[in-house]
């Protein structure tokens, strides 16, 4: 897994090109996530051995992990029950994993170090907010497809052992980017995030969606900063960028194993209700994204990219994917798509800005419910425009250019 479905946090200061000379000393500070999901954040442990770790806040659209009901999992993927269930296809997409095309890809050097140590100013704490998300993110997934892949062994021996090594992926994307986090002297304490993290429980399907449309942004936003950046590399100023061509095309697998899950399930596409849940998780999924860009222009801008402009790039490619297996897509290319995510945005700043007022909570609820009706007025018409009729078209035509 590999997007965020993250938070709404604190705007920060435009700035440009990263340069610096200044170099912070090399003690490393573990980064906690408390459980609670709002928007205080929570204190740092102050006495003991925790003396040198502290909190980071998290808050109601933080990147989440999720559980499933994993009986009606099992029921959904019993070859004996699911006679759609298409072993050889499964088969394949098996050994295709097994290949284990990333095995030796992800092998730090120096240049990591020290790239850090030159990136100061307000970009570093941009960065190590990116590499917390993001290694939240991908620990997220692994530790859902680490279940799956126990849950399924008896049911499902190839598709568990298809989830197992989904999870082994995962788990290099999340030990590469907290890797990239001691380069800051930080790390996120995994452990304590697997006990005290809230666990956000989705049906199977919606499992399927949420996951599927995960993994496929997930890969446009690494493939398009990979490029950008090979492009331009005068923006080049953290090497991680540069391991993003090969990550991508895990997560780019993990989006067709799911297309070929969710082929398995056509009750899952195939009716108006499917259509419905569709456009939603498009919608959910673009917002949210849109959103957190926006407040962070820093990092974009840091490496030298206009935000919207590779939101809405990500977006339309994601969403081109998503119409040959979803049965219905949102028109994110008709120009009144942006225009309202556009709108979104500035009414998310306005209460973001309300919540760092010193009025007290009552005043500042008063204040954000013009602008919290404003925004869901906004989603529902977006919801509302006309979809695209789309549709499942077998993985094995896809565009070549697609799979990169
Ligand atoms: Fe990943
Ligand atoms: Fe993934």
């Amino acid at each position: 897994m590999a997007t965020e479905m993250a938070a709404l946090l604190k705007p920060v200061s435009k700035i440009g090109y990263c340069h610096s000379t200044t170099i912070l000393p090399r003690r490393i500070s573990t980064i906690r996530m408390s459980a609670a999901t709002t928007t205080t954040p929570t204190k740092p442990s102050g006495s003991g051995k925790n003396k040198n770790k502290k909190a980071i806040k998290e808050t109601l659209l933080a990147p989440r992990f999720y559980t499933t009901d994993f009986d009606e999992m099992e029921q959904l993927f019993n070859v004996e029950m699911n006679k759609n269930l298409n072993e050889a296809e499964f088969e394949a997409l098996l050994q295709e994993f097994k290949t284990d095309y990333n095995q030796t890809h992800f092998v730090r050097n120096k240049e990591f170090k020290e790239a850090a140590d030159e990136i100061q100013g307000p970009l570093r704490q941009i960065f190590v907010e990116f590499l917390e998300r993001s290694c939240t993110a991908e620990f997220s997934g692994f530790l859902l497809y680490k279940e799956l892949g126990r849950r399924l062994k008896k049911t499902n021996p190839v598709v568990a052992e298809i989830f197992s090594l989904m999870s082994r992926d995962e788990a290099r994307h999340a030990g590469f980017l907290n890797k990239g986090l001691s380069d800051f002297n930080l790390a996120l304490d995994l452990g304590f995030l697997t006990k005290a993290r809230k666990y956000t429980f989705f049906k199977p399907k919606f499992i399927f969606y949420a996951t599927y449309l995960s993994e496929k942004i997930g890969y446009w936003r690494y493939i398009t900063i990979y490029r950008h950046l090979k492009a331009n590399p005068q923006y080049q100023c953290y090497p991680i960028f540069k391991y993003f061509e090969n990550w991508c095309q895990d997560e780019n697998r993990h989006g067709d194993f799911f297309s070929a899950l969710m082929k398995a399930q056509p009750q899952f596409l195939n009716d108006w209700k499917a259509k419905l849940w569709a456009r939603f998780f498009c919608l959910s999924v673009y917002v949210t994204m849109y959103l957190n860009d926006t407040q962070r222009t820093a990092f974009y801008e840091g490496i030298g990219l206009d935000t919207k402009e590779f939101d809405m790039h990500v977006i339309i490619e994601t969403n081109r994917t998503t119409a040959r297996i979803f049965p219905a897509v949102l028109d994110v290319e008709n120009p009144e798509f942006k225009r309202k995510l556009d709108r979104m945005a500035d009414l998310n700043s306005k209460i973001i800005a309300i919540g760092e007022t010193d009025d007290i909570p009552l005043v500042k609820n008063l204040k954000r419910v013009p602008h919290i009706a404003g925004l869901v007025s906004e989603l529902l018409a977006a919801y509302l425009m006309k979809p695209i009729e789309s549709g499942s078209v077998d993985i094995a035509e896809l565009d070549p250019q697609l799979v990169y």
